[in-house]
């Protein structure tokens, strides 16, 4: 049944449980049957949740607040973990309750360090102490209830862990039983606590609009280390994802804790030692200028925030993301079909758009084996620059005479099916749209307001703007035969008013607004369940685990420079899976730096991800069309394995390297690709030797050479072992070049 109105908080529940089931319906890949990944030890009061190679273990002490007590490599079905006890306090200064590491700390008694949730009370208290309540257990899932001491405040957490990876989804429900309005101040999804040490290192992932994506890594010092985006999305400058890893961890060994946050507004994350240098990672809706007023009887939904553990270094656990994305976050997950090869116009047009012009560019695509033809901005409204027509969802007449139609059949005639670009939460005041709503924008009365591409941000969290805007998305998709709607998002909030709201209620705005939005993309998703949805927010600025799981591809990045993609795409590969990071190949010189390369590296560059052509295909020779024909039917024979495989980052690109190499190898294990890049040779240094990873040693497997060169003598076929311990001398040299290779299993 189509549902058209939906209230924010069963909208929120939804969205939570869906992630639940979606965990607790995936069986576990081993044969013998596997112990329940839940267990309660009614003498101890101690849970412990295992799974893969993990087990997270938390109990209730003897004060009935929930401690963590263990999160690491999985124990023995037969280890006893002792119960909770508090610690002790070290100093007057640091009293026991602050000092014992709870799952789901209040601010209140005293604590120090991060509290997950701060209320203020209508009397002016603001102190709050959960205790421990009750529990239930469900399969892989469970509930625990906490409620403070004195007032009626529960808080449900919520805990799953996938038998697959062992990756823990958490989140917590705030309800206020009290009878009277209170405010939540402060919120998070869930405390991490990990094990003592002063040795950590923790890696993030920062930037800014074309430089998206870089890795950086500090040790946790004594201060709080703070991720975050205040901007109402997730943002450029910072990723919603973490790893902390110990002293002498490396890509392939070593232990790390890593986790992501499935949020789409403003979030924060905090990282911390406490008092005993246990650090503790704290992390949900950001609190600046945070304020939810929560009735008599309502409940606060937290976002989720997994996270896992691994011993096999950052490489395993980029993988085991990976892994946890494509088969329980992704729309289609379990099973996301791959990637189609895409254009986009943007690059060859602008918003020069006209039919003869796009179906040019179409005839030109499918001749090179593209699949999916997108028509990027331009095409409404009085859409002639970026200073009008945002808002106006309605073709413009002068440039598309006939409508849509006649290009869409054009499209689909020449095998491909047919996208295009919208950026729907926006308006330019030079619009009708907002001529007919001016009230409908984030602002303060009276105040100015910031305009930055000469947009405003319409207010989603109403629901008027919210029913008009899935209306209109939801006609166009209707009318027209649309396949993929590239969703784009090209500013940040400022003045983040709520005109018309209750002044108390105003900040709710950070959680309905993004609320909505995923109401928008999931109704659509229902109504036409063959449609695609790439998020791009003027690149990589709206890319986390919340948005997700309502669009099948993400745009990391507006820099289509192929050498400064490496570093944008290795970055991307912490913490998010190359299946669905779209990499277009563009014109040379590129725009973003002016550098020059061959079509065959932007080919090879792009490949590291789902494949798009962004260039003007009309100003092609012929032999640039002959290499884009050989090249993108080479990647459909791979490309399974490339967005779905498993990624080794064999050399990274980062810190100034002029190497870069990474090699993805099948689900079956049947197929390694390998792509290698170099940026200068010097002084006559030959290429590192590259050893391959993860194959049969045993098994044979025969070598491809899709571009590049590897040295005279290489064997067309050799066992796995010999791939991987004398490996593959590629000749390159010059600058920007690059090889692809791929090994295909010759024996069963
Ligand atoms: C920003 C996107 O990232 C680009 O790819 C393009 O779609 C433009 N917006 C269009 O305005």
């Amino acid at each position: 049944m189509r549902r058209t109105r939906l209230e924010n908080d069963t909208v929120t529940r939804a969205r939570v449980s869906m992630i639940f089931v979606c965990l607790a319906s995936i069986p576990a890949a081993q044969a013998e049957p596997a112990a329940a990944p839940i267990r309660y030890d009614e003498s101890t009061r101690v849970f412990e949740l295992s799974a893969e190679q993990v087990t997270y273990a938390f109990g209730v002490n003897e004060r009935g607040e929930l401690q963590s007590l263990y999160w690491g490599g999985r124990l023995g079905a037969d280890d006893v973990l002792p119960a909770a006890k508090s610690d002790a306090a070290p100093s007057s200064f640091d009293p026991s309750t602050g000092a014992t590491p709870q799952e789901y700390p209040a601010w209140g008694s005293a604590l120090y360090t991060e509290p997950a949730l701060k209320i203020s009370f209508p009397d002016g208290n603001r102190d709050l102490v959960l205790h421990y309540l009750s529990h239930t257990v469900n399969g892989a899932h469970l509930v625990v209830l906490l409620k403070d001491v004195s007032r009626d405040v529960r808080v449900q957490l919520r805990y799953d862990i996938d038998p697959d990876s062992g990756i823990l989804a958490r989140s917590a429900r705030i309800e206020n039983h009290t009878g009277k309005a209170l405010f939540v101040q402060q919120s998070a999804a869930a405390t991490w606590n990990l094990p003592a040490g002063d040795d950590y290192l923790l890696h993030s992932l920062s930037g800014r609009w074309a430089a998206e994506w870089h890795l950086d890594r500090r040790p946790v010092l004594a201060s709080q280390t703070v991720l975050e985006s205040r901007r109402g999305s997730t943002g450029h400058q910072n990723n919603p994802w973490f790893a902390l890893a110990r002293a002498g961890t490396s890509e392939e060994s070593g232990p790390v804790w890593f986790g992501a946050l499935a949020w789409s507004g403003s979030w924060r994350i905090t990282v911390e030692p406490d008092v005993k240098r246990r650090i503790r990672v704290t992390g949900g809706y950001n609190p600046f200028d945070f304020s939810y007023r929560l009735a008599a009887g309502a409940a606060l939904e937290s976002p989720v925030f997994f996270a896992g553990y691994t011993q096999g270094g950052l490489g395993e656990a980029s993988r085991l993301l990976h892994r946890f994305e494509l088969t329980h976050v992704l729309p289609q997950a379990p099973h996301p079909r791959a990637r189609p090869v895409l254009y986009n116009s943007w690059e060859a047009t602008e918003f020069n758009l006209t039919e003869a012009g796009q179906m040019k560019l179409a005839e030109m695509a499918a001749q090179i084996g593209v699949e999916r033809f997108v028509m990027d901005d331009g095409w409404f409204g009085a859409r002639d620059s970026d200073r009008a027509g945002l808002g106006d969802w309605i073709v413009n007449r002068r440039k598309f005479p006939r409508g849509l139609q006649p290009l869409i059949e054009r499209v689909h005639a020449l095998g491909m099916d047919f996208g295009l670009w919208v950026e729907p939460e926006m308006v330019n005041p030079d619009s009708d749209l907002y001529r007919r709503h001016p009230d409908w924008v984030l602002n303060f009365p009276g105040r100015p307001r910031t305009e930055a591409r000469n947009q405003l941000v319409l207010n989603l969290a109403r629901q008027d703007v919210r029913d008009h805007l899935f209306r209109v998305l939801d006609e166009l998709v209707t009318q027209n035969d649309i396949g993929f709607l590239k969703w784009d998002y090209n500013r940040n909030w400022a003045e983040p008013g709520w005109p018309g709201q209750k002044p108390e209620d105003q900040q709710k705005l950070y959680v309905s607004y993004v609320e909505n939005l995923y109401w928008i993309l999931q109704r659509l998703r229902e109504r036409h369940p063959k449609l695609e949805i790439e998020s791009c927010s003027g690149g990589g600025g709206r890319v986390d685990l919340g948005i997700m799981r309502f669009t099948d591809e993400v745009w990391p990045s507006d820099n289509t420079d192929p050498f400064d993609r490496l570093s944008i795409q290795d970055g991307f590969t912490y913490a998010h899976t190359p299946g669905v990071m779209m990499a277009w190949v563009t014109d040379s010189p590129n725009w973003v730096n002016q550098r020059s390369t061959s079509l065959e590296y932007r080919f090879l560059s792009a490949m590291q991800g789902s494949l798009g052509v962004g260039a003007d295909l009309t100003r092609w020779r012929e032999q640039d069309v002959q290499t884009a024909k050989r090249l993108i039917a080479d990647y459909k024979g791979i490309r399974m394995t490339v967005q779905q495989g498993r990624l080794y980052r064999l050399i990274s690109p980062r810190d100034g390297s002029p190497y870069s190499a990474t090699q993805s190898i099948s689900s079956d294990g049947r197929q390694a690709v390998l792509f290698a890049f170099l940026h200068s040779s010097s002084m006559l240094y030959p290429y590192p030797r590259i050893h391959l990873k993860s194959l049969d040693p045993q098994a044979r497997y025969r070598l491809r050479v899709l571009a590049g060169k590897p040295e005279e003598g290489t064997p067309v076929e050799a066992s796995g072992g010999y791939w991987m311990s004398d490996g593959i001398q590629l000749m390159l040299k010059g600058d920007f070049q690059a090889a692809a290779i791929v090994l295909d299993r010759a024996t069963s």
